[in-house]
């Protein structure tokens, strides 16, 4: 519990881990065998016994989405492994997909057996040029090798792989936007119910799971689901893929067991904080939560109910570390940017609010900010929580009202040095991602 653990991350800095014969001489695709030879249903046993819980951000249990998924009825199941991952400070599918395909494909294997699925997509954002070539090739292997495609391993079952890239949409990442930009359409996501896993992929019922979700699968078949769950903490099992950018030292990808505590792993896993300098805060799930103060970060731990209480969230462990140079001004600015960018346009409020927001972030930090500014963001937040088809307007604001929140003195500041007449020099945000610890 709460220790550094490596199930995911085992073989990752092998060189030769993309391969499938060196992936396979460190045990991949055993699980798979053991797999095919349990009733589907018993796979989805074991997952919920794990506890789970989706690593794309939500943290939805695994094993309950699975058994939503309707049996017999005529239509095809689909599969779909979500690598979008366009949320910033997010990077960890990027280094399963790049340096250990074979995990995923099993992994999917796996969970499409469960499923009873015969055909399976990797949506895989468009900007990962070299994570596609990779896993594309290792799909290709699989299929030389028998290991995808009819009668796998002699069982009879029948797996078909593809995988898909984006045009460069973070909207694509939520699952039914990412259903609609596959068959073809506009990426803007669909009212549910019905859930995909219900009607999805061309009305059929569709399982859409993240990288790392999928990843684990094969860990949990092998050592079963009461194993996993002895891993981590309550509500929280297993280890969790953390990508740490930002002023620290060791930027890179982390696995930890869940409930690791935070300011432990600033200090102990990423090097500590740069330059020797003091913490400011940390946004700890990926740009879509809230951010924590150096003080709320005390007693923290990296689990789910540790960062909700603390008034944040897990998200997808998208770790942002900020340190007491942060302008904190440009920081928000820099994200607001990225969402009013970003925003699919089919929601009024989130299109409009979104890049209203953005602009008066924008005044304030060139030195034209009015009294008032803050009070407006804050009104204009309100408008866009809650009112949109997605949850992308509904995170979009956490960042806002949380920096707002808790850096208030530094944006009342910034104001009232124009009042002042005082000119600053602009001091925009730059990270570094490093490698896989
Ligand atoms: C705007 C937005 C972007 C998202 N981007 C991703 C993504 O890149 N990868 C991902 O796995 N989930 C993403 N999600 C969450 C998915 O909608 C979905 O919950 C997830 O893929 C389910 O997989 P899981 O249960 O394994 O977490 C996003 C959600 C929203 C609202």
């Amino acid at each position: 519990m709460g220790e550094q653990r490596q199930i995911l991350l085992t073989n990752i800095n092998e060189p030769d881990q993309n391969t499938l014969s060196a992936a396979e001489s460190r045990g991949a695709y055993k699980a798979i065998r053991k797999a095919l030879e349990m009733d589907p249903l018993k796979i989805i046993d074991e997952m919920k016994a794990s506890s789970i819980r989706g690593r794309g951000g939500a943290g939805f249990p695994t094993g309950l989405k699975w058994s939503f998924v309707p049996r017999d009825t005529g239509k095809p199941v689909y599969l779909i492994t979500n690598a979008d991952e366009s949320e910033p400070g997010t990077f960890k599918d990027r280094a399963l997909l790049e340096r250990d395909p074979h995990l995923v494909i099993e992994g999917m294997l796996c969970s499409a057996w469960a499923l009873q699925s015969n055909w399976s997509c990797i949506y895989i954002r468009g900007e990962y040029a070299y994570p596609y070539e990779r896993t594309k090739r290792a799909i290709e292997e699989a299929y030389e090798k028998g290991y995808l495609g009819e009668n796998i391993f002699g069982s009879g079952f029948t797996h078909h792989m593809v995988i898909h890239r984006g045009a460069g949409a973070y909207i694509c990442g939520e699952e039914t936007a990412l259903i609609e930009s596959l068959e073809g359409k506009k990426g803007q996501p669909r009212l549910k119910p019905p859930f995909p896993a219900v009607a999805g992929l061309y009305g059929c019922p569709t399982v859409v799971n993240n990288v790392e979700t999928l990843a684990n699968v094969p860990w949990i078949i092998e050592n079963g689901g009461a194993a996993y769950a002895e891993l981590g903490v309550e509500n929280s099992t297993g280890t969790k893929l953390v990508s740490a950018s930002g002023h620290i030292n060791k930027p890179g990808v982390y696995e930890v067991g869940m409930g690791y505590p935070l300011l432990q792993f600033i200090e102990e896993e990423c090097g500590g904080i740069k330059d020797g300098n003091n913490l400011l805060g940390v946004i700890p799930g990926g740009s879509s939560t809230c951010v924590l103060t150096a003080d709320e970060c005390k007693g923290v731990n990296l689990d789910y109910d540790s960062l909700k209480n603390a008034g944040s969230s897990l998200g997808c462990a998208g770790f942002m570390v900020m340190d007491d140079t942060t302008d904190v001004v440009e920081a928000i600015l820099n994200l607001s940017h990225f969402y009013s960018h970003e925003s699919c346009g089919q929601c009024t409020p989130c299109r409009e609010g979104g890049h209203w927001i953005e602009k008066i972030f924008r005044r304030i930090a060139e030195g034209d900010g009015r009294p008032g500014d803050l009070e407006l963001i804050e009104n204009l937040c309100s408008q866009i929580g809650g009112h949109t088809i997605c949850a992308f307007g509904d995170t979009m604001v956490l960042p806002y009202r949380s920096f707002i929140q808790k850096f208030r003195t530094q944006f009342r500041e910034r104001i009232s040095e124009v009042l002042k007449g005082i000119e600053r020099k602009r001091n925009p945000m730059d990270f570094e991602v490093g490698g896989v610890h």
